[in-house]
């Protein structure tokens, strides 16, 4: 039985082609692989997956992009290990917030951008899982997340108020939110900023910046689910 059936029939298209595009993920997955396992819900199915296969036998090593993909993936008994013991994973899996006709990412939603981008640095190939409601033509819809140091958020915060970024300082419930590398995270709005490389190099630029969840030039293959073609979509892309 698919460890998903037993919640399938309350399942939103969303989910089952989130679903979908972790189980085609799986297929470029192979013994012996150090695979980067990212972070956020599309991961977690691809995880739990993965966890399945490992029970019966598959040999992989994983390097998690976060501290909840790290206890989900202990959880489920895949052996972790650091970035540093190997010179390069042989794949990254993650899903995205918004993945553009380029195949340019905003990437961050769930606050992992920064070691994200380290692991899809690191990889020998990039596999990113979607549903098709983050496919878009143009990046911005969704605020763009940037990984800040704590001691001058309120200088960079000022700097993208004036750029016309309309910064806002992410929070959790009340208190402020905290990175796993312990900063803070500013939302911003990048539609005024077209020009996508250069604002990353731009914003990179500003002392105190830590990391920008625009991920330009990491996807290998895109897989993304389609409910409404009832088929899961593979694009191949030649990174340049
Ligand atoms: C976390 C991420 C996630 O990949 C992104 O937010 C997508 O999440 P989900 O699969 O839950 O829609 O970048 O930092």
């Amino acid at each position: 039985m698919d460890i998903f059936d037993c919640h399938s029939n309350a399942m939103t298209n969303t989910e089952l082609e989130k679903q979908n595009a972790a189980k085609a993920a799986l297929e470029y997955v192979k013994n012996g692989m150090v695979i980067g396992l990212g972070s956020g819900s599309t991961s977690e199915y691809m995880v739990r997956l993965l966890g399945k296969r490992v029970s019966h036998g598959l040999q992989v090593s994983g390097v998690a992009s976060s501290n909840r993909t790290a206890s989900l993936a202990k959880s489920l008994g895949i052996p972790l290990i650091n970035l540093g013991e190997v010179a390069a994973l042989d794949l990254y899996i993650d899903g995205a917030d918004e993945v553009d006709s380029d195949f340019n990412m905003i990437k961050g939603g769930g606050g992992a951008l920064l070691r994200e981008k380290i692991l899809a640095h690191n990889s020998k190939r990039n596999i990113i899982i979607i549903d098709s409601s983050k496919k878009v033509q143009k990046l911005g819809v969704f605020k763009l997340p940037v990984e800040i140091i704590p001691f001058s958020h309120k200088s960079i915060s000022e700097q993208f108020r004036k750029m016309g970024l309309n910064p806002v300082l992410r929070e959790n419930g009340n208190q402020i939110y905290s990175t796993d590398e312990n900063n803070f995270i500013l939302d911003t709005d990048i539609r005024k900023y077209p020009e996508h490389d250069l604002l990353n190099k731009t914003l990179l630029a500003i002392p105190g910046v830590v990391e920008t969840g625009l991920f330009i030039n990491y996807v290998d293959v895109l897989i993304m689910g389609n409910q409404a073609l009832e088929k899961t979509e593979i694009f191949h892309h030649q990174r340049s």
